[in-house]
């Protein structure tokens, strides 16, 4: 069954704690947080502090998703902060095995994750390494964007690269996930969905989880 990831960015910024214990009762399979830097895009939303305060709100897993250049320098931060999973760029990194290496180091899972432009071929000297790779289906740095249909290509060539090589990392896609992209992506083999406006913008948190991971349950409805 594929696991659904709600990202925080499209959360209401003034109740992150309610949220996250919401978001926990919806039954998801992990919280999804997006941290950026202004600089690797150009955007800015939270760092370490803000995750460790949520740490204690739900004992959902952590799934850190670093958009930021030369991630190496923060990731005592983020894993004293609590992350299970901490994905970096593959772009975004100088020295992308050791910064891995480095993830696993602190117990935590490594991911690493590629932009649209980016070829699935560059992730091949890493993927040995990896606990999960995240496709990114928009360009990183904000919520609610369309989905990038070339997306599900990559993750049918991640699929089936990972048949090829004997691996068991993840693959999860983030980006413009909604009830008609997701299936279209299970389809393609993804194992977790990122989906941040799909689910916050839902009066039923529950109810959009769920529309999510099978297409065929009852639609929800957008809050009022
Ligand atoms: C974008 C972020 C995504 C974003 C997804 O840079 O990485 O996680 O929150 O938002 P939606 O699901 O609204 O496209
Ligand atoms: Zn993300």
């Amino acid at each position: 069954m594929v696991k659904i990831s709600p990202s925080l960015l499209s959360a209401d910024f003034s109740r992150l704690g309610e949220e996250v214990k919401k978001i926990n009762a919806a039954g998801a399979d992990m919280l999804h947080l997006d941290v950026m830097d202004g600089r690797f895009v150009p955007n800015i939303t939270f760092g370490a502090p803000v995750i460790r305060a949520l740490r204690p709100a739900a004992p959902l897993f952590f799934d850190v998703h670093l958009m930021i250049d030369e991630p190496m320098r923060y990731l005592d931060d983020f894993a004293e902060a609590g992350a299970d999973l901490i994905t970096i760029h593959l772009e975004a990194a100088r020295k992308v095995s050791q910064t891995l290496d480095a993830i696993r180091k602190r117990n935590c899972l490594a991911g690493l994750s590629i932009k649209p432009a980016t070829p699935v071929t560059v992730l091949c000297p890493y993927l040995a390494q990896c606990d999960t790779v995240l496709i990114m289906s928009v360009e990183p740095g904000f919520g609610g964007q369309k989905f990038i249909p070339e997306a599900t290509d990559k993750i049918r060539r991640l699929f089936s690269l990972r048949e090829q090589l004997g691996l068991a990392f993840s693959i999860e896609v983030d980006g413009g996930i909604n009830a008609e992209t997701a299936p279209l992506c299970i389809a393609a083999g993804a194992d977790i969905l990122v989906a941040g406006s799909a689910v916050f913008t839902q009066s039923d948190y529950k109810s959009a989880v769920e529309a999510l991971r099978n297409p065929m349950s009852p639609t929800p409805s957008p809050k009022s």
